[in-house]
């Protein structure tokens, strides 16, 4: 498909030839909005480094207000760093669900020490706001959609764990990452190749509202 953009110069923009994002296969975007899963199950088998950086690229291509770009990636591969991450977040989930009835559905699975809030996944890759700006957080998820996208089109599985993002925001949480005191925690993305894809999800009739 071509199609003239006046933001790329006014000259013709070929989706396949100008394409920034090298080395994630080229996938018609239906298929991989189609295809993305939040994969729960994954092998050993490390993502590489180059591979990461790539799913970064496709992430900071999101919009942002303002072009302010606010976004800040953490990427831990770290094991034991995982293992305590996954440890202290299930802590806190617990002991601030009180009443919430979002959070008290996973109480059981919270409490089994078994469970692994990242699945054992290889890495995971938390997107942050650098700074209070307004709309860092749908900044952030808008790059966070992208790189799970990327992730899909490079046969990769992904997964939000926002059952983290409490811990994360706490000063314990983020001095576990070494974050900087600015930064705040968005996005915490799992990604690794999957052992096993789920089924697709039933969407329900979208709402919509026609005026005119
Ligand atoms: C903001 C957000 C937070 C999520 N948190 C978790 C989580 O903590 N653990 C988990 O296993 N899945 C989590 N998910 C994944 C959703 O459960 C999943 O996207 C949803 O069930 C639809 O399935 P699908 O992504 O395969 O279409 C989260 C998704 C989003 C968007």
């Amino acid at each position: 498909m071509t199609l003239v953009n006046a933001w790329y110069g006014g000259r013709p923009y070929s989706a396949a030839r100008d394409h920034p994002i090298q080395g994630i296969r080229a996938m018609d975007i239906n298929e991989a909005i189609a295809a993305r899963r939040a994969v729960r199950e994954y092998t050993a088998e490390q993502v590489d480094e180059a591979t990461i950086k790539r799913l970064i690229d496709a992430a900071v291509h999101a919009p942002s207000a303002v072009n302010q770009q606010p976004w800040g990636f953490t990427v831990v591969r770290d094991q034991h760093a995982l293992d305590r991450l996954s440890n202290e977040a299930k802590a806190h989930v617990l002991a601030t669900m009180m009443g919430n009835p979002h959070a008290e559905q996973f109480r059981a699975h919270l409490s089994d020490p078994r469970f692994h809030l990242f699945y054992h996944a290889p890495v995971l890759i938390l997107i942050s706001a650098r700074s209070e700006l307004p709309w860092g957080v749908e900044d952030c998820t808008l790059a966070a959609e992208n790189l799970m996208l990327a992730a899909c089109a490079a046969g990769l599985g992904s997964c939000w764990i926002g059952l983290t993002q409490g811990f994360l925001n706490t000063p314990e949480g983020k001095r576990l990452l070494d974050l900087p005191d600015a930064w705040m925690p968005v996005a915490p993305i799992i990604v690794g190749h999957p052992r096993a894809v789920p089924p697709p999800v039933p969407r329900n009739a979208p709402v919509v509202r026609w005026i005119g």
